[in-house]
Formats: structure tokens, C-alpha cells, sequence
């Protein structure tokens, strides 16, 4: 209390619950999360990550059984990555325009058994695929080829939309890709593919668990600074953000989550157009440590994260903490 202002108490508004439900800004529900699913090869597999733990790869069948639990949950879409098996990987990631591929088996086997219950998001890049673990195809001092990376992405975004892929997510950072991505799309019929590209991802150390989850961390030479973004910048981000838009993407994305909200609140205020964020596997690990060592409580810690990108102006969040939280959201 003040003594110019003794009637102004905005703890008057925070007093009882009924009051803070009554005055909250920011909803938060199940059908604000998307989760990333890793798909092995095999039947009957589950293969714990052990710097994700609590995330495990699953073999196909395995997989619908997670896409069944996402729709008994409310969570309306699913992100899904392979764990290529070694021997199917290249210099040239070929594996990734194979019909029969790990994820269009995937993708398949999820539209065959939850219709259209649940989204299917795909990834287009080819780290899963290369075997030097970049995004694209790389010339002889290793450096990421743009053009030709490009033309390779276009058809890898036909075969996962040939399978039943319905959003197409380019994080592969490539200039370019999204608008030729889009005129295939609509060339091949499937125009009502959508397209949410990774617009502003930044080269992060925040990708470490990710990358043993794809099996890639062994095969990186070097990093991806040459086509992710610089973390000093938020200007390149727009400019990234507005380019994609241009080039005909449905939605966009922030990449990695809770350190670029300063990101999300930009482009959302400057394009007024759905905004995603993906917390990563850097930050679940770390979410999942800070539980371990006992300075924080796993329940609330999600839930406030999650919260925190919807203030920041997400539509949605891709995190491997979905389920649980969906399943807290619920109750
Ligand atoms: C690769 C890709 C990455 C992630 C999603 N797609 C890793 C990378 O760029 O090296 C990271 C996701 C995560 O860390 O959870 N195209």
C-alpha cells in the first residue's frame, strides 16, 4: 500500500481462486502442444534416450500406439523424426526420397489407424539421412550447398506428403525453400499441405539430446552455424520470418523456445500470423535435471514453461513434455 494510493491493491484481484481464474490472461490446453515423436526401425521396439530420459524411440506399431494416446489426450498433432539406421545413411541422404523410408512408414501407419484424429507433422532436412550428419548436401570443404540442397528438400517434402504428412516443417534453414517446397505442393495436388517452416532457428547448443536421439551426434563435423541463425540476432529473424511468409508458409516457427520468447513476441506483434515455438531437447533435459537434483517440481516447472510461450504469443509448442502435460491439463 501506498500512501498517495492507499485504494490501489492489485492483490485485491489475486486474493481467492475464484478471482485468479477469473482474471487470467493466458490459457494453456492440450490442444496447444504438439509432439515429437523418434521412429526406430524394427517391431516391438522401445529404446530409452539416456540424455532424454523418459523419451524412448519407438518402432512403427509402437508409434500408433503413442498416436492413439495423443488423441485420448487432445493432442491434436504429432512431430515425427527417424532414427535412419546406419547402413541406409549417405553422403547424398538418398534414404530420405525412399516411398518406403522409416517415416513414410510412419506416416502411413498413423493415417491408417487415427484417420484424420491427428495431425502428422514431418521434418524436412536431411541430417537423419546424410552421413555426415548436415542438413543438406555438402561440397568438398564440407561447406552446406544451398540450391542443390534445396531441389533434394522439395522432393523429400513429396514423398512425406505422398504418405499422408499433413504439415510439412522445413528446419533445414536453406534460403529459398519454403516457396518451391509450396509450388510443388500445389503442382502435385496437395494443396491443402500445410507448410510451418522453421523461420528463425537459431544454431543452438541447446539441440545436444536431439542429436543422439537421430544418432548424429558421432557424424557432425563442425556445426550449422553457416545456415542456422547467430543467437545475437532478433532483426535477422524478422527478415527470415518475412521470406518465409512470403513464400507462401502457413506458419512459423521459433527454434529453440524459452531463451528466444524475446523472438516470438517480435513476430507475432509484427506479422500477426500463427506463431510456434519447439522447446527443445536441450531444454527438456534440462527441466528433467533440474528435477533430478531436486530444485524444482517436474509438474509445475512444465506447466509454467508451457504457459510462458502462450503469454509470449504461441499458438502452440512442440515438447517432449506434451503427453505429460496434456495429461495434467486434463484432470
Ligand atoms: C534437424 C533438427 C534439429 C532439431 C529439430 N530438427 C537439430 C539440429 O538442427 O541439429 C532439434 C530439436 C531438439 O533439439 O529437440 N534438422
Amino acid at each position: 500500500m501506498t500512501a498517495s494510493y492507499p485504494h490501489l491493491r492489485l492483490r485485491r484481484a489475486r486474493a481467492t481462486g475464484w478471482s485468479r481464474a477469473l482474471h487470467r490472461e493466458t490459457v494453456l490446453t492440450p490442444a496447444n502442444l504438439i509432439w515429437p515423436l523418434f521412429v526406430a526401425e524394427g517391431r516391438g521396439v522401445e529404446e530409452p534416450i539416456g540424455s532424454l530420459p523418459g523419451v524412448s524411440r519407438w518402432s512403427v506399431e509402437l508409434i500408433v500406439e503413442r498416436a492413439r494416446e495423443a488423441v485420448a489426450l487432445g493432442i491434436p498433432c504429432l512431430a515425427l523424426f527417424p532414427n535412419t539406421p546406419a547402413e541406409k545413411r549417405s553422403d547424398n541422404g538418398e534414404e530420405a526420397l525412399n516411398p518406403d523410408n522409416l517415416m513414410c512408414r510412419a506416416i502411413r501407419a498413423i493415417r491408417d489407424a487415427c484417420g484424420s484424429d491427428i495431425g502428422v507433422l514431418t521434418d524436412v532436412a536431411l541430417d537423419p539421412y546424410t552421413a555426415h550428419g548436415q542438413d543438406g548436401l555438402v561440397d568438398g570443404a564440407g561447406y552446406v550447398l544451398n540450391d542443390v540442397t534445396v531441389s533434394v528438400l522439395v522432393a523429400q517434402s513429396l514423398n512425406q506428403a505422398a504418405a499422408g504428412a499433413d504439415i510439412i516443417a522445413p528446419s533445414d534453414m536453406m534460403d529459398g525453400r519454403v516457396g518451391v517446397i509450396r509450388a510443388a505442393l500445389e503442382r502435385e495436388g496437395h494443396e491443402n499441405v500445410q507448410i510451418m517452416s522453421y523461420a528463425a532457428k537459431y544454431a543452438s547448443a541447446f539441440y545436444g539430446p536431439f542429436r543422439d536421439a537421430v544418432s548424429t551426434r558421432g557424424l557432425l563435423k563442425g556445426d550449422k552455424k553457416t545456415y542456422q541463425m547467430d543467437p545475437a540476432n532478433s532483426e535477422e529473424a524478422l527478415r527470415e520470418v518475412a521470406l518465409d511468409l512470403a513464400e507462401g508458409a502457413d506458419s512459423v516457427m521459433v527454434k529453440p523456445g524459452l531463451p528466444y520468447l524475446d523472438i516470438v513476441r517480435r513476430v507475432k506483434e509484427r506479422f500477426a500470423v500463427p506463431v510456434f515455438a519447439y522447446q527443445v531437447s536441450g531444454e527438456y533435459a534440462m527441466i528433467e535435471a533440474a528435477v533430478a537434483a531436486g530444485v524444482g517440481e517436474r509438474d509445475a516447472l512444465v506447466l509454467e514453461t508451457l504457459l510462458a510461450f502462450r503469454r509470449a504469443g504461441c499458438s502452440g509448442v512442440l515438447t517432449y513434455h506434451a503427453p505429460l502435460a496434456a495429461r495434467l491439463l486434463g484432470a
